[in-house]
């Protein structure tokens, strides 16, 4: 939790995150890089001297939030005497660094994905009004390199990136040009990482990437068996860390969807059995428009390996309605490989035109009705899975992350290894801790549980 009161010498941090699993860990990262300077985080813009919004241009939406939230800065910046430092960080930093700072000229630094090591410069070289304060490198490896060794780590479960950027070029995505050229970072500095989250008493790690089962590396020295390791073989060694009682991985393309990886799936007890695999759309001429690099049968045929490798699997995707070019009879296919797969969880999007990307300038847009029509369509599908899934769970006693208090007194919030989250009356003594919870309860969104009676009486 944040600090609400300051301590004496230190200036207050604000940083306020949009988007992805990405810019969560990078928001970690950047406070992990500003502590030595003496920040510490504050609970509001109104009590930092220094405020971080982390941006995201993926939807049209998500970009027009930052102009609006940096107007309210302006304000604040104007009424204590423009002593406030306003930095802008993330893919809207990164695809539209100068034009914000044209924009909106309270703002002080402007700094891209994999530049926000360069913070502490930065804000020296504000300081003595040198030199510029607009960082937009692709330099991420020397980012990681850089980032302090040691995290501040609250919670039983943490974000780890192995893997930045992405070279797919989706014709309707702006992540590989925010983000850069596909990146892995080398397997001992991931496994350093992930016991360093593991002696702060992380229980849970993420393992996050844009295609995170991209990744891949030389087998460090002490492997003995050489050649290339995969996403499979870095999580059997993140397994082996004590104190690791859950892994997971997102987000995955279809593409590189490797053996090896769905072998881990098979063999690791750790793994939560859990895919989140985006297909975007189920006719294959609207895949193929996409720029996917895969059909809607070979997508298929993954759910079909991974469920061979381990039965119970819950599968979550990704779905843009509206691409351009989509007819009633794509849109159809589309519920139909959702009918076929049956998804526990889903993130369905509206198409947004993206500066810049080659499906903004397809012939045949999708009319807005329409794809309010076919967003519904398909949510109801979806929300119907996501209902079915929860449901299927009550009865069973299932193994519970609790990460954190829940919104009712005495109420702990955690999650099941199929992402659902997890409510229990009376179990707020178990936050930061995982255990067997009997589900008695469920809706489309959550799942009610209750301690176990072994579980109530070892944990009290
Ligand atoms: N790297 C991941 C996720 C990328 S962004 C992947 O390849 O799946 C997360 C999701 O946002 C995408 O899966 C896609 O469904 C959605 N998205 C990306 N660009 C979009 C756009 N222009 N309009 C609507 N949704 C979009
Ligand atoms: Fe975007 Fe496609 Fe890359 Fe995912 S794989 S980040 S959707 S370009
Ligand atoms: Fe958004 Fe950038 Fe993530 S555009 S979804 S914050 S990679």
């Amino acid at each position: 939790m944040a600090d609400t009161s300051q301590k004496p010498n230190t200036k207050g941090l604000y940083i306020k995150t949009y988007g992805c699993q990405a810019n969560v860990y990078d928001s970690e990262r950047m406070r992990d890089v500003l502590k030595p300077l003496g920040y510490a985080p504050v609970d509001s813009p109104e009590a930092a001297e220094l405020v971080v919004i982390n941006t995201c241009h993926i939807r049209e939406k998500a970009t027009e939030k930052v102009f609006s939230e940096l107007g309210r800065l302006r304000d604040l910046k104007q009424a204590n005497g423009g002593t406030l430092r306003i930095a802008v960080a993330g893919c809207v930093a990164q695809a539209e660094g100068e034009e914000i700072m044209r924009r909106e000229p309270a703002v002080d630094m402007v700094v891209g994905p994999q530049s926000y090591h360069r913070l502490p410069e930065m804000i020296a070289r504000l300081s003595r009004k040198t030199g510029d304060v607009l960082e937009t490198d692709f330099a991420a490896e020397e980012k990681f390199d850089a980032l302090p060794k040691t995290r501040d780590v609250s919670g039983a479960s943490a974000f780890l990136a192995v893997q930045e950027g992405c070279d797919k070029f989706c014709t309707f995505c702006v992540v590989p040009y925010t983000r850069g050229a596909e990146f892995s970072r080398g397997a001992d500095a991931i496994i350093a990482e992930a016991r360093e989250l593991a002696r702060q008493g992380v229980k849970e790690i993420v393992l996050i990437g844009q295609n995170v089962n991209a990744w891949h590396g030389a087998a460090p020295a002490h492997d003995g068996r050489g050649g290339e390791w995969g996403l499979g073989d870095l999580i059997r060694h993140v397994a082996k860390i004590g104190g690791v009682e859950r892994i997971r991985y997102t987000t995955s393309h279809p593409r590189d969807m490797a053996d090896d990886l769905l072998g881990a799936h098979r063999d690791v007890e750790q793994l939560a059995p859990f895919l989140h695999l985006p297909v975007q759309a189920g006719s294959d001429r609207i895949l193929k428009a996409m720029n996917r690099q895969h059909t809607a049968a070979d997508y298929l045929r993954i759910i079909e390996r991974a469920r061979a490798a381990r039965p119970d699997i819950a599968f979550a995707s990704d779905f843009i309605v509206g691409f351009p070019g989509e007819s009633d009879a794509d849109f159809e296919a589309t519920l139909q490989l959702v009918r076929d797969v049956g998804f526990a969880q889903a993130y369905s999007f509206k198409y947004s035109p993206r500066p810049g990307t080659p499906a903004a300038g397809m012939q045949l847009q999708v009319a807005e009705a329409i794809k309010d029509e076919r967003l519904a369509r398909l949510q109801s599908l979806l929300n119907a899975q996501a209902q079915a899934f929860n449901d299927a769970t009550i009865g069973r006693k299932i193994s519970v992350l609790f990460s954190r208090d829940g919104r009712r007194d005495g109420q702990a919030l955690g999650y099941s290894p199929y992402m659902q989250s997890v409510h229990v009356d009376g179990g707020a003594h178990m936050t930061g801790r995982m255990a067997e919870i009997e589900i008695v309860g469920a809706t489309m969104t959550s799942l009610k549980g209750r301690l176990v009676a072994a579980t109530a009486e070892a944990t009290a």
